[in-house]
């Protein structure tokens, strides 16, 4: 990994990743003063900034589980970047231009779960793909998704004991088998990720792993017919299993710099279509397979680079960033989920411009 310099206040060129972090924290501060306190509110109810950080919190641990300078969430991870190929097949479905046939540039970041920068790679159990569409105009799509199609739980309350029962346990640091085997007795409507997680299979590669949006969203077309949707992205790439190893540290960054020597990686963006009575306002419950898809086109990744001084570095993949028609579902773990990203990113900014984190 890449050490840098303190961030320091006067004549010293700024790295990259300084850049784009003292940009992000700009942008933090001033719309922390709106749309970050109104979204806290949102979410949480009055108090949330508490909730929030509360979550976070637990997210990043103490002692050596703290990593100054990084998100308290898919802490490890590399910047990708490409474009966005619309088949214009879901332009009926949403007035959002990206939709329409054409293309549009994309910055991603590729990444693992849990809150370590130097966790092992290949072993990770989840996975995770975050990207940003930016349109003509200048709006953009943020979304961040995962390996698994749902979530354990439906509720950032559940969601948060969910993360204090995987927390390492004091005495060994290690999490605690039989804590987070009573977690999921007391939550039976994790039955449907516990199902997927029994099947779980890793592949060699995030470029053969298909990532999902978990939560819903809602689709609104320029008549202002609304459809709510999930979406998976598909891999082009042919599964081939992680094999035995041993696996270097960073084995997926480099399995995957090296494919795109080849030529550019694509994945297909699924939409499922939810119908009248599907739950959309909770990530534990998975819609019928059988639900019409429209696939919207194909993500193609062309570069890759470290995120330390990468362009993805700075930015906050919140999933509540989307252009005109496409909103939000009521899902309250989709609302959360803005306070914790906007907490995390404080955190970093702050550690990496005023307090000298790497
Ligand atoms: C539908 C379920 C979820 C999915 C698919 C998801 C996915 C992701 C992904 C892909 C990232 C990495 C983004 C990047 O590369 O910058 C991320 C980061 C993060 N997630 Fe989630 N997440 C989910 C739920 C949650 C929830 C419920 C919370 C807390 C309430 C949460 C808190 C965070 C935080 C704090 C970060 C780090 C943000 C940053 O510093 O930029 N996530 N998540």
């Amino acid at each position: 990994m890449e050490s840098r310099p303190p961030a320091t206040a006067t004549s010293t060129p700024l790295s990259p990743r300084t850049r784009a972090l003292r940009t992000a924290l700009i942008v933090v501060l001033v719309a922390g003063g709106a749309t970050g306190v109104a979204a806290l509110r949102g979410a949480f109810g009055t108090g949330a900034d508490h909730r929030a950080s509360s979550i976070v919190d637990t997210m990043q641990g103490g002692g050596n589980a703290l990593h100054a300078g990084f998100r308290r969430a898919h802490a490890r991870g590399l910047c990708v970047s490409g474009r966005f190929i619309a088949s214009g097949d879901a332009a009926t479905l949403s007035s959002a231009p990206l939709f329409a046939t054409g293309e549009s540039p994309v910055l991603g970041r590729l990444s693992i779960g849990g809150g370590s920068p130097v966790a092992p790679e290949a072993s990770a159990g989840v996975r995770s793909m975050a990207l940003a569409i930016t349109q003509a105009d200048g709006q953009q799509w943020r979304m961040a998704m995962n390996t698994p199609p749902v979530l354990a739980v439906g509720t950032p309350e559940a969601f948060h004991d969910q993360l204090r029962a995987m927390a390492p346990d004091a005495a060994t640091g290690k999490p605690d088998p039989t804590r987070i085997a009573a977690f999921f007795d007391a939550h039976p409507e994790s039955a449907a990720f516990r199902a997927w997680q029994a099947g779980y299979q890793a592949s060699d590669s995030w470029a053969n792993t298909r990532y999902h949006s978990i939560n819903a969203f809602v689709l609104v077309d320029a008549d202002g017919q609304r459809q709510p949707v999930r979406w998976a992205v598909v891999p082009e790439a042919p599964f081939t299993a992680l094999g035995e190893g041993p696996h270097t540290d960073d084995a997926l960054s480099r399995e995957f710099q090296q494919r795109l020597v080849a030529g550019p990686l694509r994945w297909t963006l699924r939409l499922q279509l939810a119908e009248p009575g599907d739950p959309v306002d909770n990530g534990a419950r998975p819609w019928p397979d059988a639900r019409r898809t429209v696939d919207a086109g194909t993500i193609e990744l062309t570069s890759a680079h470290a995120q330390q001084g990468g362009d993805c570095n700075g930015l906050n993949f919140d999933p509540l960033v989307l252009p005109d028609g496409i909103e939000p579902s009521a899902d309250p773990v989709l609302h959360a989920r803005r306070a914790a990203y906007a907490e995390s990113l404080r955190r970093r900014a702050r550690e990496t411009l005023l307090e000298g984190a790497p």
